[in-house]
C-alpha cells in the first residue's frame, strides 16, 4: 500500500534551546482533513510552521508524497505542494487583492486553481479585485489569504486559525467552501479554536498540550468532554 500523503514521525521542534514540540507523530491521507486544537502556546502554529519548512527538523521526521522534507527550505516545500495560510493572514498591504493572489501563483505548479477559480470560490473577491487587500473586512482578507495559498495548487493546505477574530457568520461562510477545496484534491490541516467547527470539518482531530499530542481520534468518535479533558489536561 502506498504511504499516506503526509507522515510525521517523532517530530521535535525548537526555538533555539526551547523545545516547542516533542515527538509528534501523525498521518494524513490525500483529500483528508485533520483538525489540530489546543490552548494558546500548545504548539499548534509551530507544528504548521515546521511542516511548511519555516523551522528546521530532522529530514525523515516529515515525509510528504513518499519523500523526506523535514530539512527542506520553505520555498522548496511550497514547490512540492504544501501551502500555509499563516496566523494573522500576512497579506501584502501595498498590493491589491488580485496582486496578492498572483503572488501565490508565481510557482505555476500545474493544477485546478487559477484566478478565475479562486473568484468562483469567493465571488466577493472578484468585485474587489483592484482595491488594496488590507482595505477589505477581516473575513474577506482571510479569503484572500486562502486564495493566495490555493494559487500554488497545493496538495496539502495548512490553515492556522482562520476563524480568529471573525464573526460567526463569516466563519460559517468560509467553512462552507472547504468541501470544494478538498474536492479539487487538496488535503488540509486546520488549526482551530472553535472545537465545533473543527469537528464538523475534519475526519480526525489531534489535541496538543505543551508540545505533545494529548489526544488523537476520529472526529466522529469524540465528545466535547473528551476534548475538554485533553485541552485543559484535567
Ligand atoms: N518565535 C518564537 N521564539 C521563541 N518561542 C516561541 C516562538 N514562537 C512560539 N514560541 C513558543 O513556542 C510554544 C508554542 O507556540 P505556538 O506554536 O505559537 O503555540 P500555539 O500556536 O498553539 O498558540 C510557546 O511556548 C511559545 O511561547
Ligand atoms: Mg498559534
Amino acid at each position: 500500500m502506498a504511504e499516506p500523503l503526509l507522515v510525521v514521525k517523532d517530530l521535535d521542534s525548537f526555538y533555539g534551546d526551547f523545545q516547542a514540540l516533542f515527538s509528534i507523530s501523525l498521518e494524513l491521507g490525500a483529500r483528508e482533513v485533520l483538525a489540530v486544537i489546543g490552548a494558546n502556546g500548545a504548539g499548534k502554529s509551530t507544528l504548521l510552521k515546521t511542516i511548511a519548512g519555516l523551522m528546521g527538523a530532522r529530514d525523515d521526521a516529515i515525509r510528504f508524497e513518499g519523500a523526506p522534507i523535514g530539512a527542506m527550505a520553505a520555498h522548496r516545500v511550497v514547490a512540492r505542494g504544501i501551502a500555509l495560510v499563516p496566523e494573522g493572514r500576512r497579506l501584502f498591504a501595498s498590493l491589491s487583492v488580485e496582486e496578492n493572489l498572483l503572488v501565490g501563483g508565481q510557482l505555476r505548479r500545474p493544477g485546478p486553481w487559477s484566478l478565475a477559480r479562486v473568484y468562483d470560490l469567493f465571488p466577493v473577491l472578484a468585485d474587489r479585485r483592484d482595491v488594496p487587500a488590507t482595505s477589505l473586512s477581516g473575513g474577506q482578507q482571510q479569503m484572500v489569504a486562502i486564495g493566495r495559498a490555493l494559487m500554488s495548487n497545493p496538495s496539502l493546505l495548512l490553515c492556522d486559525e482562520i476563524s480568529l477574530g471573525l464573526a460567526p457568520t463569516i466563519v460559517r461562510d468560509i467553512y462552507a467552501r472547504m468541501p470544494q477545496i478538498v474536492a479539487e484534491g487538496t488535503a488540509m490541516v486546520i488549526v482551530e479554536q472553535d472545537i465545533g467547527q473543527a469537528l464538523a470539518a475534519a475526519q480526525s482531530v489531534i489535541c496538543l498540550q505543551e508540545g505533545r499530542i494529548a489526544l488523537a481520534v476520529a472526529a466522529g468518535s469524540v465528545t466535547r468532554a473528551d476534548i475538554a479533558a485533553a485541552y485543559f489536561g484535567v
